[in-house]
């Protein structure tokens, strides 16, 4: 059976990995500052992660959730300690899409409410609500239209002001829109959300599945506004390659009996993945290396005439190039092995590579780009 043909593929086959390199079928070799979506977090086949996964699977990889899995506490106190959330729940699932499905029910289940403001550019996902409240027509299929989602302009917060009503269950939020090209809400904007939201009795769900996990150089892109969100979904980074995604919950809001749930979120493999996951980033600073090295890379990047437009914040980087950036995405990847990312409606190449980057591949891609760009 022939595989359902929804993605543009490049003509490479990846067979192996290691770091911030991929190998593919032919031996060739590229650096990858892309991460596979900006899911490598702490760099491809790391080592302790190998080990852990690999005993894990040897002990157990999967019991559901009808019975206590500790790692799934363990995971939660971790996830408390790294992102200075202390107080917060944890509900463990598979996805990025899936986490803002649950974001999205359990704040409408919480304010008994029906509606959502979402932004013009935004992506939160391909599943029912994730993609009703994805800015993205051609995703959507009629059955996932709805008049529940209202559109705000991001950094506009009279546009949002307009759209507040008693039937607003949440607001949700990218911390940094990765798809939509780079776009990051201004601290202003953050704060008067998150007073409007509390206004309104409204809760406040910031995506941080792309811009989260350390990326920025804090845990969350959101916390360099210094406002806390009421739930925060995460996916991509959390294990490093094995599908795991997340919410974290505010306490004040109850949990019920039955009221989310999953077969293979939590699950002993998937935890144990993301257990070694959270402990590499810890043991070697990442999420300071990321602020360090997206400095670095901003400073050799600032002012450089094939550049229109550059944004970002730490390791999440959008390059909106003078010339057509797919062009220039293509030579990165054909001549100079270099994986990059794309948002294709703002010309802009997209760097979210995994965090364990040093100055040596920011050097070479920097070196590549000057080429390529000539
Ligand atoms: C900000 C954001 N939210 C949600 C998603 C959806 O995640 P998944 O593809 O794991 O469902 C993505 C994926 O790119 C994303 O970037």
């Amino acid at each position: 059976m022939n595989t359902f043909e929804v993605y543009k593929l490049y003509p490479i086959a990846i067979e192996s990995a290691k770091g911030m390199e991929l190998t593919d079928t032919e031996g060739k070799k590229y650096l990858d500052l892309y991460g596979g979506h900006g899911v490598i977090s702490i760099g491809h086949c790391q080592e302790d992660y190998v080990k852990e996964v690999s005993a894990q699977l040897n002990k157990i990889g999967f019991y559901s959730n009808s019975v206590r899995i500790p790692m799934q506490d363990k995971l939660g106190a971790k996830l408390q300690q790294i992102s200075g959330y202390y107080d917060y729940k944890l509900f463990l699932v598979n996805s990025g899409a899936e986490a803002n499905e649950n974001a999205l029910k359990l704040a409408s289940f919480y304010t008994n409410r029906s509606k959502v403001i979402s932004f013009k550019g935004a992506f939160h996902g391909r599943t029912s609500l994730a993609v009703a409240v994805t800015d993205s027509p051609a995703i959507q299929a009629p059955i996932n239209k709805t008049d529940k989602v209202y559109w705000a302009e991001l950094n506009n917060i009279e546009s949002v002001k307009q759209l507040m009503d008693s039937d607003v269950a949440a607001v949700i939020i990218e911390g940094i829109q990765g798809v939509g090209g780079v776009k990051i809400p201004t601290t202003e904007f953050l704060k008067q959300l998150r007073q409007l939201c509390d206004q309104n009795g409204s809760l406040l769900i910031i995506d941080e599945i792309q811009s989260g996990y350390g990326r920025t150089g804090k845990f969350y892109a959101h916390q360099h506004s210094g406002i806390k969100a009421d739930i925060i979904s995460m996916a991509k980074g959390i294990a490093n390659g094995f599908p795991v995604g997340a919410i974290m919950i505010n306490p004040k809001i109850p949990a019920k009996f039955g009221m989310l749930g999953t077969t293979f979120g939590g699950n002993h493999l998937g935890c144990a993945a993301a257990l070694a996951t959270v402990d590499v980033m810890l043991k070697n600073n990442y999420v300071a290396n990321a602020a360090a090295m997206g400095e670095y890379l901003f400073g050799k990047l600032k002012g450089h005439k094939a550049i229109k437009d550059l944004r970002g914040e730490g390791l999440m980087v959008g390059i909106e190039t003078v010339a057509d950036a797919s062009e220039i995405r293509n030579r990165l990847l054909f001549d100079e092995h270099i994986f990059t990312g794309f948002s294709g409606g703002v010309n802009t190449i997209r760097l979210i590579p995994p965090l364990c980057i040093t100055k040596k591949e920011i050097d070479r891609f920097v070196e590549a780009f000057d080429k390529v760009t000539k």
